[in-house]
């Protein structure tokens, strides 16, 4: 048995240590928010965080999430920066289908934890794993830079 600290709560489950984040978290826990995409860390579809950095969830051995703190879409809404963030989201419309958003934001939210006005460089670096088909990369990178805005106090 294995106990993981998801979203600030401590959740066991019985599974072998090189099985992978992703699907514990989905198909053991039904944390259904972090999605399969590609399964082989090119697509940030799956990102969810340990210890506030962004990590592939589809190739990340559950091993390695041991006695840290992992972080999905579904705990966001109890932090400041994630709330914002996905309040910005919301308020922008930037999702279509909305698939690859809850990596989209969780990528961010990293960024803008380490790096509270993010430079366009540090914005396209950061972002430039996590791919969306449907195209909605200028509302992403407006939407950052609006939740950068109003985490400091002011407007974008
Ligand atoms: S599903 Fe993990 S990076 Fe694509
Ligand atoms: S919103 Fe559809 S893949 Fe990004």
């Amino acid at each position: 048995m294995k106990t993981l600290n998801i979203n600030g709560r401590n959740e066991t489950v019985d599974v072998d240590d090189d099985a992978k984040l992703l699907w514990v978290l989905r198909d053991e826990l039904g944390h259904t928010g972090t999605k399969f995409g590609c399964g082989m860390a090119l697509c940030g579809a799956c990102t969810v965080l340990l210890d506030g950095e962004p990590v592939r969830s589809c190739i990340t051995p559950v091993s390695a999430a041991n006695g840290r703190k992992i972080t999905t879409i579904e705990g966001q809404e109890h932090d400041r920066v994630g709330r914002v963030v996905q309040d910005t989201w919301v308020a922008m419309g930037v999702a279509q289908c909305g698939y690859c958003q809850a990596g989209q934001i969780n990528t961010a939210i990293a960024l803008l934890k380490k790096s509270p006005k993010p430079s366009e460089q540090q914005v396209r670096e950061a972002m430039s794993g996590n791919i969306c088909r449907c195209g909605t990369y200028t509302r992403i990178n407006a939407a950052i830079k609006q939740a950068s805005a109003t985490l400091a106090g002011g407007k974008a």
